[in-house]
């Protein structure tokens, strides 16, 4: 089945092509095309099956350390099994072409990097990532014998994954050049995330304030879209590879 074409005002085409600083953020929508679920999808989202704060949370790891393991290392495993898609390798065309491109995304599942993508700030971490709880030491290897949450070889602390947790602050040097980024852009595209997580929700404001053209992606909308300049409505996977096209093609 071909994908649906899209129409993309000439505007904005003219605007693309004539803009040196573009920024893309990301959500679980860009993933949803290679398999993955998404967070908030009333049927098939993860946290419409799982309470975040059982299972994403410092209290939870607190509570029942073998529980939030275990729960990360099936969700490492099932993303270790999926490729990037279209609209991720779209991104990675769009870097080459435009002079200062920042990609910035909410997802952990790697998938950006995987694709080729360079210059991606990582907003609540990278699931494949491991790292102490208490002393932060990072490591790639570790020993799971399946019955307790393996240890640091360093502190004998507890391992957890290097994601953001609810109640955690984001890593600070990577929220700062995401700021930065939105700030000083001329064009912020707002791709597959549905825009109620704070901080990330509001770099889109951060760069409209600044004069920024707001362009959103989405299969939905979402509250952001009566605020940006455009929408376009569809999976990111059919319409960033057709926007490619139309403006750098
Ligand atoms: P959500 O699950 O909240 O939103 C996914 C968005 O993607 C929705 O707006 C969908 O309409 C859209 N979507 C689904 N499939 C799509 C497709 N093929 N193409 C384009 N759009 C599509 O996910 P996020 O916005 O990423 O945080 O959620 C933000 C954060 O909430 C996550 O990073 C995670 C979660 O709690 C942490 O774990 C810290």
């Amino acid at each position: 089945m071909s994908d649906r074409p899209i129409e993309l005002p000439l505007e904005l085409v003219s605007l693309l092509r004539a803009s040196p600083r573009l920024v893309a953020l990301t959500g679980a929508g860009v993933s949803q095309e290679s398999g993955l679920r998404t967070f908030r999808d009333a049927q098939t989202g993860l946290w419409a099956q799982y309470k975040p704060t059982e299972l994403a949370s410092p209290e939870a790891f607190q509570r029942d350390p073998k529980l939030v393991w275990d729960w990360y290392a099936w969700r490492r495993e099932a993303v270790k099994g999926v490729r990037p898609n279209r609209g991720h390798y779209a991104l990675v065309e769009i870097e080459k072409r435009v002079s200062h491109f920042t990609l910035i995304t909410q997802n952990v599942d790697n998938l950006h990097r995987f694709a080729g993508s360079q210059n991606v700030l990582e907003l609540h971490g990278n699931i494949q990532r491991v790292r102490c709880a208490d002393c932060y030491t990072f490591t790639e290897t570790w020993d799971d014998d399946s019955e307790s949450v393996p240890r640091c070889k360093v502190c004998d602390g507890l391992l957890r994954p290097d994601v953001v947790w609810f109640g955690e602050s984001l890593p600070r040097d990577q929220l700062e050049a995401a700021v930065t980024a939105a700030r000083s852009c001329d064009v912020f595209f707002s791709i597959g995330t549905s825009g109620v997580v704070q901080p990330a929700a509001s770099l889109a404001f951060a760069a409209r304030n600044r004069g920024a053209v707001v362009v959103e992606i989405n299969a939905e909308p979402t509250p952001l879209t009566p605020k940006a300049d455009y929408v376009v409505q569809g999976k990111s996977g059919e319409i960033l590879p057709q926007l490619v096209e139309a403006v750098w093609g």
